[in-house]
């Protein structure tokens, strides 16, 4: 079958959506990007991408987009939306694409997500189930991720939360978002789980210094106790299990740093960039 209609983008006003539209759109395909009604943030969709509006949460609202479409770019937002309508959006997706990336997490790889009955390991499972070519990015936190630091940061400089000393391999959301784009519109990704992952790891204070260099400020990290950051979590919406699943994960990375992979590089031929790229290029978020 030829590669003649659109590709779908999900979560396109994201972190990552946004990076993923903008590489789609360079291949010279059409793009299409799945919006929430009266989504304040849609302005993030580059000129040349069709919105098309719908919500994972009502299936019925998402087939129109599907309409035409080649390739799906699938992310769930795991904090706020369930699954129970995942089956329901793949039979959709099923009916209508031949390829799907999913945007999945280094934790079904470790088998962290097992444990914790999170989303993605689900979602993969149904995925596996149809009859789509997928391709899972299996990916490391994003280095968007520090952007929830930033009141702290732009505050009194003093950043509280656990496990300072807990060595990520933290990934630029653009760089995952190029990786799945490739996956969706070239030959030779199908049935690959590519865990993707940034170039070094580095700790989580370590991160915090290299935006204060950034900025030009001396920022300090201060380890509070796991307990009071899991209440802060979920009294912002985190679910408990998820939570306790990252905050055990940060514990467990002080003793092992993240894996590191060249995921990246192998895709895409080029090196993934790094944390401190990826300061420069959102400074403004901290200053
Ligand atoms: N962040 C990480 O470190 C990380 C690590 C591993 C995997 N992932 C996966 O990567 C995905 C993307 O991450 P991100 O940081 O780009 O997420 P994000 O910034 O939270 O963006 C989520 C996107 O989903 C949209 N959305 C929310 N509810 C929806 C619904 N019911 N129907 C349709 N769209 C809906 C949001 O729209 P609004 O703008 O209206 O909210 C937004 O565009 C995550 O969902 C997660 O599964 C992330």
């Amino acid at each position: 079958m030829p590669d003649s209609g659109a590709i779908l983008v999900t979560g396109a006003t994201g972190n990552l959506g946004p990076h993923a539209l903008t590489h789609l759109l360079a291949t010279g395909r059409r793009v299409r990007a799945l919006v929430l009604p009266g989504d304040p943030r849609a302005d993030r969709v580059p000129a040349g991408v069709e919105v098309v509006h719908g919500d994972l949460a009502r299936p019925e609202t998402v087939e129109p987009a599907l309409v035409d479409v080649d390739g799906v770019l699938l992310m769930w937002p795991f904090f706020t939306l369930r699954v129970d309508t995942v089956p329901a959006v793949l039979d959709l997706i099923s009916e209508h694409a031949r390829r799907i990336a999913f945007v999945s997490s280094i934790g079904v790889h470790i088998g962290l997500e097992a444990r914790d009955n999170n989303c993605h390991s689900y979602l993969e499972s149904m995925i596996e189930k149809t009859d789509l070519e997928w391709t899972f990015l299996q990916t490391t936190g994003f280095a968007s991720n520090a952007r929830g630091l930033a009141e702290q940061i732009r505050g009194d400089g003093v950043v509280r939360f656990p496990y300072g000393a807990a060595a990520r391999s933290s990934v630029h959301e653009g760089d995952v978002a190029e990786v799945a784009a490739r996956a969706l519109t070239t030959p030779g990704h199908a049935g690959a789980r590519y865990v993707t992952t940034g170039p070094e790891t580095l700790t989580q204070a370590q991160q915090v210094a290299i935006i204060g260099e950034v900025i030009g400020r001396e920022l300090r990290w201060e380890d509070v106790p796991a307990s009071v950051a899991r209440e802060q979590m979920i009294a912002q919406g985190w679910p408990p299990s998820y939570a306790d699943g990252a905050l055990d994960y940060f514990a467990q990375l002080v003793q092992e740093s993240e894996l590191v992979t060249t995921a990246v590089h192998d895709v895409l031929g080029r090196p993934p960039r790094t944390f401190r790229e990826w300061a420069v290029e959102n400074a403004d978020a901290f200053r």
